[in-house]
């Protein structure tokens, strides 16, 4: 059994009340053993039989849920700065895509790396990611886009979870686009998916979730209906990349597909929004792509007043969202989709373990969940997505374990 005492602030990010709801608890402690979190409250009330368990100080600092990055594309080849700087000189994100760049150039890399070189590429990146207190990860296939190299990278996944500590959640996302040498028989391709690789994906537990890119560079809305609607009769979750470049009816096809998540949705429109929030669909944000394509902000308070929950998640990948700093997207949240930092807090824990189907699990400091927290060196959580520091996390804890400590 351990401890952590002297916890200034303790935001326990409980589901209970609305976006900015974070139940702060002053002057706490947390008390766990093995995996599992026994009791959370104030220090003062600390039960007489957790007085003898091994326990750390936390010097009067902020405690948080381990984050949740609900949205990554986190094994890919190659990168593509070459592409940030034609866009920086004026080329658009389409412009690149139809000339042979973008995706399909990061397809080419993923396809003639290697296993190994993919797993210790993301292995690094995680092991980053824990040390700026990010404990689970939602991680993409979609840069392999035929039979062997989608499988390829979803053993990845497989592999990492074996190999290092992090929790992470698999997404099928085979229709990411249409690879090139499907270009002019697009529907075998869709085909392909419904009928033979989903159901494989299903069958051998490669993946949790099934998710679609929606864009007119990539899939229509009938296209990610069947999709989605195969996902579904194989048990795997719906997520959809909706409304990023332009409003192309994506929020409200999640709604219909009873999908986890929408996410993007910087041009969601207002039916869009309502349909969400009467199916309960998750909107998640994603503030790189939005910063790195220079996209108008995801309209988090009108989704906020909609009574939809919004997470917030990296989106990393090499073309739209080169970065993994969760902590860095949470401040461009409060930022520029005028999200409070309580509020941006919750969207990167309770609401983005929701969105990946983990809430029963993670994203929360309440007994019976997992033992994953970050101690910050914050009084509190508005001071520490303001003052943003290249890393404030002091100590990751994941189920239950010391993972990363200065
Ligand atoms: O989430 N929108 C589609 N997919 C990624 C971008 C992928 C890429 O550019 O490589 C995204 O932004
Ligand atoms: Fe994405």
């Amino acid at each position: 059994m351990r401890v952590l005492r002297n916890i200034g602030a303790l935001a326990t990010c409980r589901g209970d009340g609305g976006q900015g709801d974070i139940h702060v608890i002053e002057h706490a402690a947390v008390v766990w053993q093995d995996d599992t979190i026994l009791w959370v409250g104030r220090e003062a009330e600390l039960p007489l039989v957790h007085e003898t368990a091994e326990s750390e100080d936390c010097g009067g600092r902020l405690v948080i849920p381990g984050l949740v990055d609900c949205h990554t594309h986190l094994a890919f080849g190659g990168w593509r700065a070459e592409e940030f700087e034609r866009r920086i000189r004026g080329e658009s994100y389409l412009d690149i895509a139809q000339s042979g760049g973008g995706i399909a150039s990061t397809v080419r890399a993923t396809r003639a790396a290697s296993e190994d070189e993919l797993v210790g590429r993301a292995k690094a990146a995680l092991a980053e990611m824990r040390q700026l207190g990010v404990t689970t990860v939602e991680c993409k296939s979609g840069y392999g886009l035929d039979e062997a190299s989608e499988r390829k990278l979803l053993r990845v996944y497989r592999r990492l979870r074996l190999e290092q500590p992090t929790r992470l959640v698999a997404t099928f996302l085979g229709a990411h686009v249409v690879p090139p040498e499907f270009r002019d028989r697009r529907e075998a391709y869709v085909r392909w998916l419904v009928e033979e690789m989903i159901p494989a994906v299903a069958r051998e537990r490669l993946a949790e979730c099934c998710d679609v890119f929606v864009e007119r560079s990539a899939f229509t809305l009938d296209e990610a209906r069947g999709i989605l609607a195969a996902g579904r009769r194989h048990g795997l979750a719906g997520k959809l990349h909706a409304d990023q470049l332009s409003d192309g009816g994506g929020a409200a096809l999640a709604a219909e597909a009873g999908a986890l998540s929408a996410d993007h949705l910087e041009h969601a429109s207002p039916a869009g929004i309502a349909a969400m929030a009467a199916a309960g669909t998750v909107a998640v944000s994603l503030p790189f792509a939005t910063l790195y394509l220079r996209e108008p902000p995801m309209p988090a308070r009108a989704f906020i007043d909609a009574g939809v929950p919004v997470a917030v998640a990296t989106d990393f990948n090499p073309g739209s969202a080169p970065s993994y700093h969760l902590p860095m997207a949470m401040t461009l949240a409060c930022t520029m989709q005028r999200m409070t930092p309580a509020e941006v807090l919750k969207g990167a824990t309770l609401y983005a373990a929701r969105a990946i189907g983990m809430e029963r699990e993670v994203g929360s400091l309440e007994p019976g969940k997992r033992a994953d927290f970050a101690v910050i060196d914050a009084p509190d959580v508005t001071q520490w997505l303001y003052h943003l520091r290249p890393n404030a996390c002091m100590h990751t804890v994941v189920d239950g374990l010391t993972r990363w400590i200065r």
